[in-house]
């Protein structure tokens, strides 16, 4: 791949390319291959632009000068990827929704803990949300929380701000956006919000997947999608480990639809697609 230097407004050389990708990979565990030169340089070109830098040479000077955590934390949020939406891969929430109609005939069972684990603007977590109340879960003996975790703080924002242009919805009956949703406006534009019953199961929080996590479990399931296929093999075969050592016996890790699990794991038995019973 030649350097991208032609007639662009910063100049790209391979090592600048190299400096931001071992950044990136370092911190994130996420792999930025040769073929993410333009995605680095489109994504960042922007940055420089508003710190009026005249080349990605500079900016890299930035990221490891004085004040550098903040800029990475930018430089985070501008590479990630966050595309998602409401009921994305909706198998797994009619997998989750026959699971807790199983769980809640359970008399003892008074506590259900969830993890979406890359949330990014919210739309998973609040699918886990409204999943949930389709079972009644207001009207069980039973502590819900669904924790929202991504490492791009911006993503996190919308997350918690939970309003969502009202064509986001479009995948659900008219009947369930009035009863989980509310009209609002915001910047002059008709938006809706997630009503409060839903949206106060849902706890956001920064956590880079790669490093120390604070919780100590146990989750019943652990949403996992779309993310692991950032990482290079190895940070996606520790995760698997981590995440299994959170969830209890007879809990579910949900992967995305093109990371199924390529070895068998002793810890985690197939139960659908992209859907994985830990076992003891
Ligand atoms: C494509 S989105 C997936 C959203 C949702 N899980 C879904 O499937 O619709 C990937 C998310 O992973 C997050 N991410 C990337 N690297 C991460 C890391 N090291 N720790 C936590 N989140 C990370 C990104 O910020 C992004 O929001």
């Amino acid at each position: 791949m030649p350097t991208l230097t032609m007639s662009r407004e910063f100049q790209l050389t391979d090592r600048d390319f190299e400096a931001i990708a071992g950044l990136v990979h370092d911190i994130a565990g996420i792999y930025l291959a040769d073929s993410k030169r333009q995605l680095v340089y489109t994504r960042l070109s922007r940055r420089l632009r508003q710190l009026g830098l005249g080349s990605f040479a500079d900016y890299i000077r930035l990221l490891e000068g004085p004040g550098r955590d903040a800029e990475l934390g930018l430089l985070l949020n501008a590479i990630t990827t966050n595309l998602t939406s409401f009921f994305r891969e909706p198998h797994h929430f009619d997998h989750l929704a026959g699971e807790l109609r199983h769980w809640l005939r359970d008399a003892a069972r008074h506590r259900l803990r969830i993890w979406s684990s890359a949330c990014s603007t919210g739309e998973e977590p609040y699918s886990i949300a409204m999943t949930l109340a389709r079972e009644d879960i207001h009207k069980q003996p039973v502590d819900a929380k669904i924790l929202a975790t991504d490492i791009d703080t911006s993503v996190l924002d919308r997350a918690r701000g939970a309003t969502y242009p009202p064509d986001a919805f479009r995948g659900l009956a008219s009947g369930e956006i009035d009863r989980f949703t509310r009209p609002v406006m915001e910047s002059s534009a008709p938006m809706r919000r997630i009503r409060p019953e839903i949206a106060s199961m849902v706890h956001c929080k920064r956590l880079n997947l790669v490093q120390a996590w604070p919780m100590k479990g146990p989750f019943d399931v652990i949403f996992c999608r779309n993310v692991l296929i950032y990482f290079d093999a190895s940070t996606k075969a520790r995760l698997i480990d981590r995440f299994c050592e959170l969830l209890r016996d007879g809990g579910f890790l949900y992967l995305g639809h093109s990371e199924s699990l390529m070895h068998r794991h002793p810890g985690l038995k197939p139960a659908g697609r992209t859907t994985y019973r830990r076992v003891y």
